[in-house]
């Protein structure tokens, strides 16, 4: 395909400077759509292996530009950052940071602020510039220990049931897991949302009336009613604004 490169097998990243990018097209008897700004796969994200996960993830590092001001991904941090100061948390975890960790080094004050991936090599990014920064699932945090759980634009990839389990075990009680959801059927997010329940957390999933991107929503789950209350009118406060 012309104006495409085959990242690796099951994958092709687009040149962005092509004015003329599809939403799909087939290439080796599959057919590829669109992921992630620039990318193509050939299954559903969930279903992409850690491997083309590190692949897409690494590339995008280089590419820093595809993360700019108003694109649909500084919007999604820019919301998560506001509901960070909102929270007000003692201790954040942040699920699936990359290479770019919600808040700097020097942003987190007095909160303790553990980021958390499945990608060694982003692990070891991490660290070297002054995070806790540890592999997931294998954290070293006690039980009802941590205020606010984030995963941004992780949850179109594989998550399973034991990191669910963790993130539960970790939440203090009145903690909550906020994350944003998209791209996925909703056979599989109801499936995920199964997960969740099993894990012994309540969910609540607020749909972006803004439909940053595909089929978009803020879920947050916890064990406190209030909490959830209190998350979705955040999230639902977003749209109120963005309507003016
Ligand atoms: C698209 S990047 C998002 C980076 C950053 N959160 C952002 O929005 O700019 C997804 C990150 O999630 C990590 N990841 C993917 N699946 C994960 C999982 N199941 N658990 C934890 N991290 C995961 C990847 O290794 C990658 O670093």
């Amino acid at each position: 395909m012309e104006g495409f490169e085959k990242l690796c097998d099951g994958v092709y990243v687009c040149d962005p400077s092509d004015q003329q990018i599809p939403d799909s097209f087939v290439a080796d008897e599959a057919v590829y759509t669109s992921f992630m700004d620039y990318f193509y796969i050939c299954v559903p994200s969930e279903e992409l292996t850690s491997e083309q996960v590190h692949e897409i993830c690494s590339r995008r590092r280089l590419n820093r530009e595809w993360a700019q001001p108003g694109s649909v991904n500084s919007t999604v941090r820019g919301v998560f950052k506001s509901l960070v100061r909102h929270s007000a948390p003692s201790v954040l975890l942040e699920i699936g940071p990359g290479d770019s960790p919600l808040l700097l080094t020097s942003e987190s004050g007095t909160l303790r602020y553990i980021t958390a991936d499945t990608d060694p090599s982003m692990v070891a990014a991490n660290a070297a510039i002054g995070y806790e920064s540890h592999e997931f699932v294998d954290l070293p945090l006690n039980a009802n220990s941590v205020d606010l759980v984030i995963a941004v634009f992780v949850l179109q990839f594989r998550f399973d049931q034991e990191e669910l389990d963790e993130i539960s075990r970790m939440l203090n009680d009145r903690g909550v897991f906020a994350a944003n959801v998209y791209r996925r059927s909703k056979e599989s997010r109801d499936r995920l949302k199964s997960m969740v329940l099993k894990s012994g957390m309540q969910l609540r999933a607020i749909g972006d009336s803004s439909e940053l991107c595909r089929d978009h929503e803020y879920w947050i789950a916890g064990r406190d009613d209030l909490r959830l209350a209190a998350g979705e009118e955040f999230f639902r406060g977003l749209f109120k604004k963005s309507s003016l």
